[in-house]
């Protein structure tokens, strides 16, 4: 399944995304975590000395690898200057499983070891001025929205992301591209207020986005975040010493993370997997189509002098186990 962390800076994302893989990982689980946020923290968030994160391959320094891995022989993409973040597989596209090994991880992928456990994670790289602006053909998220495309990922894998609640991911439909969305919120107005932003979004693209309330410190805390977003609420974590000492360079053994924590991690496993048993990879397809066509008329047809719309693979939809064709 694949799993967004979304929220404002500072609300707790890659803390909550990094203790989610490790949940993940505890248990065995194929787990390949990316950080797609603005700051990059997730690689020391997941035990990454600071010098080891600085040295993470970046995918944005990979992008013609990552095209050219996946477009394999289909013929509609006729190169990787012509493949744009949206482009969706088709026919002879290679696809990518969460546990395997292939070409991207070799090239972008760094295995964790977390308390014996393996994991791999990917990361964007650092994000500039240029990133945050209107550069869509190199665009560093585009890279994960490719991966994402292309994964033919399953039941009990997960594809866990910890990226930015801004523009680039509504414009690309990055957004999109999860079975469920946990939006990390302290009790703010601010917090809150990235909520209503994105359910705005959401809604229009029947996202599941759940609301997990972070650094709450009571019961006014709960009712603050109830009452400004409701059902979507769907659990809370309070300030964590154990979080706390990690960030005093300690590494705690993860069996001694507190237990309401723990349990708020279940909570978020529990229904990643209810919503990974409600995917509909046809609506899937159609998503990265719709946004394809919208990217290719706003910008990329004009940018690569093709037209982009020739790309989609209207017999293809993105499936389980490979890339089988099933009837159009
Ligand atoms: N539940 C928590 N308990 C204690 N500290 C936390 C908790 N959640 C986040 N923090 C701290 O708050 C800061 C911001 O968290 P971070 O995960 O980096 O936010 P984001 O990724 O949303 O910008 C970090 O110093 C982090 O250690
Ligand atoms: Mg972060």
């Amino acid at each position: 399944m694949k799993i967004a962390f979304v929220g404002k800076g500072g609300s707790g994302k890659t803390t909550i995304s990094s203790l989610f893989v490790r949940h993940l990982a505890a248990q065995g689980r194929p787990v390949l975590a990316v950080d797609a946020d603005i700051n990059q923290h997730l690689g020391t968030a997941l035990g990454l000395e600071e010098d080891e994160a600085a040295a993470l391959p970046a995918m944005g320094a990979h992008l013609t690898l990552i095209k050219d891995y996946l477009r394999g022989t289909n013929p509609r993409i006729g190169s990787a200057e012509t493949m744009i973040k949206t482009t969706p597989p088709g026919e002879g596209s290679r696809l990518i499983r969460v546990d395997e090994d292939n070409p991207v991880y070799e090239a972008c992928a760094r295995p964790l070891d977390l308390d014996g456990h393996p994991a791999r994670l990917m990361v964007t790289g650092p994000f500039t001025e240029a990133d945050l602006g209107v550069a869509c053909y190199h665009s560093k998220t585009g890279a994960v929205e490719m991966c994402l495309n292309h994964m033919a990922d399953g039941r009990d894998e997960y594809a866990v992301v910890d990226m930015t609640a801004g523009s680039d991911s509504f414009a690309s439909g990055m957004f999109t591209r999860f079975d469920v969305t946990f939006l990390v919120a302290e009790p703010t107005r601010k917090g809150v207020a990235v909520y209503r932003q994105y359910r705005e979004y959401a809604r229009d693209y029947d996202i599941a986005l759940h609301v997990v309330g972070n650094k709450v410190e009571g019961e006014d805390d709960i009712a603050f975040l109830r009452e400004a977003v409701g059902d979507d609420l769907l659990t809370v974590v309070g300030r964590s010493e154990w979080v706390r000492g990690t960030e005093k360079g300690q590494r705690p053994s993860f069996e001694l993370l507190e237990e309401p924590v723990r349990h708020a991690l279940h909570s978020l496993q529990r229904t990643a997997v209810a919503a990974y048993g409600r995917r509909n990879w046809a609506r899937y397809q159609q998503q990265m189509v719709h946004f394809h066509l919208r990217n290719a008329e706003s910008w990329a047809n004009a940018r690569t002098g093709v037209d982009l719309a020739t790309q989609i693979d209207p017999g293809f939809v993105l499936r389980e186990s490979s890339g089988s064709r099933q009837p159009a």
